[in-house]
């Protein structure tokens, strides 16, 4: 979604953008009183950078990140823009989604018991990604710019402990797929998040935040699934050639090289 900040005004970024308001509510902009104010006129007001408040939001990124020519650029400024942006708004969005869930399910639990079940999957979700986008930032992300600087200095890159990239990519791909399914369950159990009559703020906050999330997800996925881990795939084979054993689809995948920290 892109928005033009010197002609939208902040009430109609509230109504379209539901995590409008909790950016506003964090920085103080009047979006109620003071709702007809441009998104430009707040910001200069509050004295906020108006590029920062809407990447925050989470407008314009998707335009943004269009405009790059990622297979031109280095791997450590694709993994910074993943965790800058991506891994930002992740960790953001759980917290509130959890909160949300919390809240729905103890409120509309009774009538509606699929928010008991959307509290589980969501509880899931957080448990999965915060120590998935952890085990990036710490032990691949790292590597992967190690031996890019390597190469660029024309130098041997380290042999990490993890053996060859290969390992812990296939552990990140397949905790990517599992966090796919997550999000297809609640899509069943929500009847594709349709919400009941009696819907409250929280209740409709809660299902579209989820929408929001799985968004952002798919190109998080794709930026990392379709670009990132084949580039640093093939670095590393350019200098180190892996044997024909390490390469497969995941299977036979082997935790103790992978760096994931699980304990089969
Ligand atoms: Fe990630
Ligand atoms: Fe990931």
């Amino acid at each position: 979604m892109e928005i033009n900040p010197a002609t939208k005004s902040v009430g109609e970024l509230a109504l379209e953008v539901p995590h409008a308001i909790s950016v506003f509510e964090k920085w103080q902009i009047d979006y109620c009183c003071k709702g007809g104010r441009t998104v430009a006129e707040a910001c200069d007001a509050a004295g906020v950078n108006t590029a920062e408040l809407l990447q925050e939001i989470g407008v314009g990124r998707g335009a943004a990140e269009e405009g790059r020519q990622w297979q031109q650029e280095t791997l450590a400024a694709l993994q910074k823009y993943i965790v800058e942006t991506h891994h930002a708004f992740t960790r953001d969005i759980l917290e509130t989604l959890v909160h949300l869930a919390d809240k729905v399910a103890m409120r509309h639990g009774p009538r509606h018991s699929e928010v008991m079940t959307v509290q589980k999957i969501v509880h899931e979700i957080y448990d999965d990604l915060i120590p998935h986008m952890l085990k990036e930032e710490q032990v691949l992300f790292p590597y992967i710019e190690q031996m890019e600087a390597a190469i660029g200095r024309g130098q041997e890159p380290p042999t990490p402990f993890f053996g060859t990239v290969q390992n812990p990519v296939r552990m990140m791909m397949a905790e990517h797929d599992a966090v796919g399914e997550l999000l297809s369950k609640l899509r069943v159990e929500t009847k594709e998040y349709a919400l009941p009559e009696d819907a409250c703020l929280s209740f409709r906050a809660l299902y579209e935040r989820l929408g929001d999330i799985e968004q952002d997800l798919h190109t998080h996925i794709h930026l990392e699934n379709n670009l990132l881990f084949p580039r640093a795939a093939s670095m590393e084979e350019s200098v180190r050639p892996v044997p024909a054993s390490s390469k497969g689809n995941g299977n036979g995948h082997d935790h103790g090289k992978c760096g994931c920290g699980c304990s089969h």
